[in-house]
Order: C-alpha cells, then structure tokens, then sequence
C-alpha cells in the first residue's frame, strides 16, 4: 500500500502572546518531564485525582494487556462532584440548552443531590451492584450525564448507547453486554422532530432473551407512550426524595464503562476503558488542550453517545471543575446560526466540534455567525475526522475571528481521550496537520514492517502504553489481539498519516474497511450485513466517496437475488432499511444495482476497485478479476448517477 502525502499546505499559524502568556502550558517543561520519566510524569497527574488508596505500581505491562495504578482505589463520580463542593458548590457545571429553546442550569451542588439521589435507587431499589451494565439510550439532556454519574458512582458499568441508533443496533449492545437496567427517555428533539426512543426500546426489549429487568424512563418530550407495568418506572418518581450515596471505592482497574464502535467485522467492538488511568487522562488533557480555567463556559458539541462525549462533556471538564455547555439538538435548528445565538447567550469561550459541522457552516454562509457576537470565544477545537485546511482557516477567520487558537485533537474510541495536538498557547498550528504527541504520548509514523518514517505517508501507532488506553473488547479477547496488537509490536491505530519535518502528524484516514460519515465511525461490513439482510439483496459491497460535507458518504453496490428488479423504489426502500437496522446514520446515499461484483477468482469482492470508482478514479488493475468487464459498467453506472 502506498499512501502519498494528500496535501501541499504550508500556512503556518501562531498562537498570540495574549493568550500565550495566560496559558496552562507555555513551556516544554510538560514534554521534558515525560521525556525524561514517562511514568513518573503520568504519577504527577494520577495524584491530581483523589484517591481513597495510593497504588502500588504506576504500570504493569504485559503486552497488550496494561494496568495503571494498580492497587489504587478511587471513585470517578467523586472525582467529579464531592471534590468540588468545598470550593464551588455555587458553580454552574452545566448549562443545558433544548432544542425548543427551554434552559436550564445544574450548580455542582444541584448536580451532586441528584446523582446520589439516582445512584442511591439504582443501588437499594433497582439492586444494581458493583460491575452491572447498565444501558443508557437517551436524548442529549442532563439527565444522561446524571445517568453516567450515577453509574461510576456506585460502581456499576455504563453503556451509552447513542440515540440516533435504530432498535435492532440497541438490542444488540444490549445482548452483547448483558445489561439488566436501561435507562431512556420517552423522546428527544431533533430538528423540531420527536425521536421515538421509548418506541424503539420497546421493539428491542420484544426479544425474549432480553437481561434487562427494569426500564427507568425520563418524560422529556411529554408525548403518549406504551408502559409496561413492572418493568417500566418513571424516573421523576424515583427522584422525588433526596438520598445519598457514598461512592463505591473502585479499584483504578475496574472497568468504568463500555462503548461499542464500529470494527471492520459486521459485529460492533464493546471498548472497555477501566476507572483510574482513564480519569488520570482525561483530565489532565482537558486542562492541558483546551487550557481549561474555572471562569471558561467550555461547550464541546458532540453527543454523549460517543467517546468524545464521555471524556470531553462529562469525565474531563468535570474532574476539572468547569462550567459545560450542553445543547440538545441540531445546527440548524430552527436556523441555521443556533450554535452562534448558544454561543453569545451562554458566552462560550471554548468550542470544540466536528470538522462535518464547519464544513456545514461554511456552506451556509458567513452571515450566520456574523449576526452574532463571538467575542467570548477563545480557544477553538475540531475531533473525529481531518479537517481540509479550506476548512481550518474558515473556522479560523470566521468563527475565531483571527484570534482563537485552534486544537485539531486526534484520538479514537480506543484512546479514551486525547493522543495528538498542539497545544494552544505553545504551539504553531498547521492547517490539516493534528500536530505532536502530547506529553506522555509516543506515537510513531510506521511502514507495513513496523519500522519508523520520519518523512512521508505511513501508518499511525501509538508505541507506549498509556493511561486510557482500551484493556480490551468486552467478552472478546482474540478480536482485542488481532484487530491492534497483530499488525506491530505496538498499538496499530488503524489510521493513515504522515509526519513533517516538525513531527507534527497528519492523519489521513482509515487505512481499513472502516467509513468516517460526518464523523461517525461505520464499519462497511455492518453496512452490507444490514443489506444482505433485505431479502431482495443477494449481495452487497460498501464503499466510502468523498463528500464535501461529510468527509465520506457512502455508497453501496448491490447485487439482487433472481427474480427481483431493480427500481427507484427499491432504491429507496434498501436505504431505508439500513436506517431501520443500523440508524439513520448508516444510510447509503446512493445504491448502484449491479448483476454482479468486481471479484478474483478465488470469490473475494474488490472493494478496492469499487473505492476507486467512487473517489472518481480509474478503476486500477483489473487483471486478477474474473469478471474484468464489469468494471467498464459499473464506471457507465457511476457516471450516469453522479
Ligand atoms: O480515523 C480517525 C478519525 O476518527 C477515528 C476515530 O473515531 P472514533 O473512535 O469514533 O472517535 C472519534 C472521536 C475521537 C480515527 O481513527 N479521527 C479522529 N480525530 C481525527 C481523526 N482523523 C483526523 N484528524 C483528527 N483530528
């Protein structure tokens, strides 16, 4: 495989003494202290957290299995709330804005009283223990984050499940960590749109090997549900008196949650992050990348649903004390300026989103943002995908009027948090390129033998273990082996990237059979099993095309069983079909019909060739094909569709 450098971008940008001179990290002293003593550096940080026990060792490695801090006994929920109380009990640490507009705001006192309050119920009435999964399948309200809270504080593990994914992708998550409470809302708002979750749930729990007892059910959207008596409770019922709940002391190693991402296989991964090392990272790279102070209105805008959700809403900005906006709803709703009239209204300083979003606002024009004042902002953020530089220095100018600096955070899922960066008031930021390891992070640009490239494209690896890193797929430790332990000696990222001749990175992309949608990691196989799985469909193969907004949208060509034609109809009924089996997330945009697929004589589909055509190259070596002359269809196809 050859990956060549995609881009010739050489503006450079500079953080301005003003902010410099008033940031959390203005020297190298962070990177020589973890040059110098990786372990001892990533101790200093373990100790900002508290903690009921010390541990008896920083690290134990036996590849690839980590444990960090081991002995060590803490609480996240403590970490982020009773610690607090001394000192800012007052303080905002969320300011909840609806989609409908309504606001509310929960001091940490507020937020104390009702995680203990629902950690207390789901303890002594619900009988969860320490260890239980505990599904959560919600709208983007506080509720939720009381939810995790609430979990880590009792010691049980929490699955978020995020509430844009259909039924059968909950039942799945569900049967897969054998939760035996879920906790959900009876709707959220989407785009003025009610998402019927309770509905949804319903379908899920039809299957009759479901482990979950009890549904705990916030009424959010207020609309009429179904109610199944002596399994369904409300949880404003649950909530009416007070209760404390002392904070279970977890050992730094047991599991805080699971999260299901996607893989290349058909089958979601269930990511395993445990208490200690996770916290240890999350809040140290709060602070360090977005150079956190107590009087910032820090807004990250993405969903608890995803990893980014969980260490950039909840753990890091928590742990630290900070004041977090959260929005429930969508961009452009009910125009196309929300996120500018949330940032003026709340006075935002940092913002942190998805390169799918800017590339959203740039298409709708300047206007938006210019009618409102953004002069509280800044420190500017991108995650989940790269960013063109076109994008980078609209972000930049526009929304950060010149002034921001802006942090391109690359990490994953797997990652728990933060791997690469610049920092803010330290670094030159290049449009495109994330930047350098953070301190405490090694990562390297390798080739397919596992050697380093200091110049030009190659494979991303992170070559030290390090504190949130994933310990390992839930209920499947081969798949933890051979998906990032196989391909190296060290972590295989699963990414493309470069390296200049600074060391800053640039990742390219996935280098597997895995699609970024608008910043959503969708495994193709997923995608073709939701396929096969119509019964008009013999066969199916899932590609990634560019899409200006999106990053990648994607296409699949499809093969019928004999019998059934090929229509608009049809068309239109297989995409919704993965809506329904996956989540409206995971839809085609097109579907190409085709009598069959590009294959090799041994019978294996050359997605390849299929990916060439929809990045609009030429299809490439046909030779080893048994059907070369399908390819010459398939690009008349393309053409005539596109
Ligand atoms: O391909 C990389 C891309 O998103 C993948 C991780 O997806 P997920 O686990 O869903 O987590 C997203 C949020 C952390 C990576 O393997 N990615 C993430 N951040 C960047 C990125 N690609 C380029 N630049 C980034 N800053």
């Amino acid at each position: 495989m050859s990956i060549e450098t995609l881009l010739h971008e050489s503006r450079v940008f500079y953080p301005r003494n003003s902010f410099s001179s008033q940031s959390n990290v203005s020297t190298q002293t962070l990177y020589e202290q973890a040059h110098q003593d990786r372990l001892s550096f990533w101790e200093s940080q373990a100790k900002k957290l508290l903690w009921h026990q010390p541990w008896n060792q920083v690290l134990d490695w036996k590849r690839p299995y980590a444990t960090w801090f081991e002995g060590g006994k803490l609480n996240a929920s403590e970490n982020c709330l009773d610690v607090h109380l001394a000192t800012k009990a007052n303080q905002t640490a969320f300011i909840w804005e609806g989609e409908n507009g309504e606001v509310r705001t929960y001091s940490y006192q507020a937020l104390y009283e009702k995680v203990n309050t629902l950690a207390f119920q789901l303890r002594h009435r619900f009988g969860v223990q320490k260890g239980d999964r505990v599904t959560l399948y919600m709208p983007l309200i506080p509720e939720l984050a009381i939810a995790v809270l609430a979990c880590a504080r009792i010691g049980a593990i929490h699955s978020v499940v995020f509430g844009g994914f259909s039924s059968a992708s909950l039942k799945d998550r569900i049967l897969d960590s054998q939760s035996s409470l879920l906790m959900t809302a009876d709707g959220g708002y989407r785009r003025g749109k009610i998402i019927p979750l309770k509905e949804m749930v319903d379908v899920a729990l039809s299957d009759p090997d479901t482990p979950i007892k009890t549904v705990l059910v916030v009424r959010h959207t207020g609309e009429t549900i179904a109610w199944v008596e002596g399994r369904d409770v409300a949880y404003s019922q649950v909530m009416e008196e007070p209760h404390f709940m002392k904070p279970e002391s977890m050992d730094s190693e047991d599991p805080l949650f699971i999260l299901y991402t996607s893989g290349t296989t058909g089958k979601p991964k269930g990511i395993v992050h445990t208490t200690g090392g996770y916290l240890t990272h999350a809040k140290y790279s709060t602070k360090v990348v977005f150079d956190l102070k107590d009087e910032d209105i820090y807004w990250c805008t993405a969903d608890i649903g995803w990893i980014t959700g969980h260490t950039y809403v909840i753990y890091g900005p928590l742990s630290n004390g900070s004041t977090v906006m959260m929005y429930e709803g969508s961009p452009d709703y009910p125009d196309f300026d929300r996120f500018w009239g949330i940032v003026a209204r709340h006075k935002v300083s940092i913002l942190y989103t998805a390169p799918t979003a800017i590339r959203s606002f740039m298409k709708w024009g300047r206007d938006y943002p210019d009618k409102h004042d953004l002069s509280s902002l800044r420190l500017l953020g991108t995650v989940g995908e790269p960013i063109n530089p076109e994008a980078w220095v609209w972000y930049y100018e526009v929304i950060g009027q010149s002034r921001c600096p802006i942090v391109d955070t690359w990490w994953q899922t797997e990652t728990g948090g933060i791997m690469i960066t610049t920092l803010p008031g330290l670094h030159a930021m290049k449009p495109g390129r994330a930047g350098l390891p953070l301190p405490g992070i090694e990562a390297k640009v390798l080739d397919e033998r596992g050697n380093e490239i200091t110049s030009g494209g190659g494979l991303l690896s992170l070559t030290q273990p390090w504190p949130s890193m994933l310990r390992g797929i839930w209920g499947d430790s081969d798949r933890f082996e051979s998906v990032y332990w196989s391909q190296f000696e060290t972590y295989f990222a699963g990414d493309g990237a470069t390296v200049d001749e600074d060391g800053y990175v640039m990742v390219l992309g996935r280098v597997d059979d895995v699609l970024n949608v608008a910043g959503h990691r969708i495994g193709t196989m997923e995608v073709e099993s939701a396929l096969v799985g119509h019964e008009g469909v013999a066969e199916a193969a899932v590609v990634g095309m560019p899409d200006l907004v999106k990053g990648q949208a994607i296409l699949a060509f499809v093969t019928l069983t004999e019998g059934v034609s090929a229509s608009e109809i049809l068309s239109k009924e297989l995409i919704a079909h993965v809506s329904q089996e996956i989540g409206a997330i995971a839809k085609p945009q097109k579907i190409i019909f085709t009598p069959e697929l590009p294959k090799t004589r041994s019978g294996k589909i050359m997605r390849r060739l299929l990916k060439n055509l929809a990045e609009g190259k030429a299809a490439g070596d046909t030779t080893t094909l048994s059907n070369p002359g399908i390819m010459d269809d398939l690009a008349l196809k393309m053409q005539a569709t596109c």
